[in-house]
């Protein structure tokens, strides 16, 4: 099995998980649970709300999307940061968890800038582990919900990644090791500024980056970097549609306007975003 048990702790107890078999992690106390065929384990502690996290069609299009090249400044950013990221102190290969890890983009990057890393992919979708897993075969794939404790042990992850995704502070300051790091992304107000205006997206609010900032510091979080990623990207029709098609305001798309236009009419489209590397602070309650 291609899961590495060493990130893993069961979702109703907290105790470690372990293989009880090829097909079977199971903790101490007796929960069990299965891999899936495609070699990820989902691991929802009971009562899990019932948000599914993004479809297929929002997963096509980002992967369209990112495999176009269109965030690659975004993900040579975060690659940098990684690979300066210290080893732990007994020198084992780094830890990167993507938490909210969609595709698996930004961790295939990662796993080219720094070779011999283990990883950890999870999100609450399915069909987002199960593709990200393609892109990184011999990652340890999880189903979970950010929202709730994580199916994580205390202090395993070296470098925690989360790109647009949802953030649990007092979840990630558990599960990252002292003087880890937590890489986090978060779109700018002007992000994809001219799409909105045309009214096919949602607003991202002002402030955004210092809004996350303030609240993972009180999870204990000292932020050690800012970097604002800021860029046009030119786009036909097509491309649009897919950023339209990729982000959160696809689950509201039916009050949205439909991105118009030809595959001739090329646009400009703002790429805005805020790279926020943070570490554990000493007070943190983990
Ligand atoms: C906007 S996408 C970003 C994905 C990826 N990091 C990227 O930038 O390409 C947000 C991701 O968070 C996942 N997600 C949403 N709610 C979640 C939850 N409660 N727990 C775990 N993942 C969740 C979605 O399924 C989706 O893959």
């Amino acid at each position: 099995m291609s899961i590495d048990t060493t990130w893993l702790r069961c979702p109703n107890c907290f105790l470690p998980l372990e293989a009880v078999d090829a097909r079977v992690l199971g903790c101490g106390a007796g929960h069990r649970f299965d891999l899936s065929k495609h070699g990820f384990v989902t691991l929802l502690p009971p009562k899990a709300p019932t948000t599914k996290g993004d479809d297929r069609g929002m997963l096509a299009a980002r992967s369209s999307l990112l495999d176009g090249g269109a965030y690659a400044p975004i993900a040579a950013a975060i690659a940098d940061v990684a690979a300066a990221v210290p080893p732990s102190a007994s020198g084992a290969p780094l830890r990167i968890a993507d938490l909210g890890c969609g595709t698996g983009y930004y961790s295939a990057t990662l796993a080219r800038a720094v070779p011999g890393a283990a990883f950890l992919l999870a999100d609450r979708s399915p069909d987002a582990v199960r593709m990200s897993l393609r892109a990184l075969p011999g990652a340890t794939g999880v189903v979970l919900d950010l929202w709730r404790p994580l199916p994580i042990r205390d202090g395993v992850v070296d470098v925690a990644l989360n790109v647009f995704a949802p953030r649990n502070g007092v979840e990630f300051a558990r599960v990252l090791r002292p003087n880890g790091r937590l890489v986090v992304v978060v779109p700018a107000a002007e992000h994809l500024h001219e799409l909105r205006r045309s009214g096919a997206l949602l607003d991202v609010p002002p402030g955004k980056a210092d809004r996350v900032a303030e609240q993972l510091g009180e999870s204990g979080f000292e932020l050690k970097s800012k970097t604002s990623i800021e860029y046009a990207l030119e786009t036909d029709a097509a491309t649009r549609s897919l950023l339209a098609g990729m982000g959160p305001s696809a689950h509201h798309a039916a009050s949205l306007s439909p991105v118009t236009g030809s595959n001739d009419d090329l646009i400009g489209v703002t790429i805005a975003v805020d790279l926020l590397v943070f570490a554990r602070s000493p007070w943190s309650p983990a």
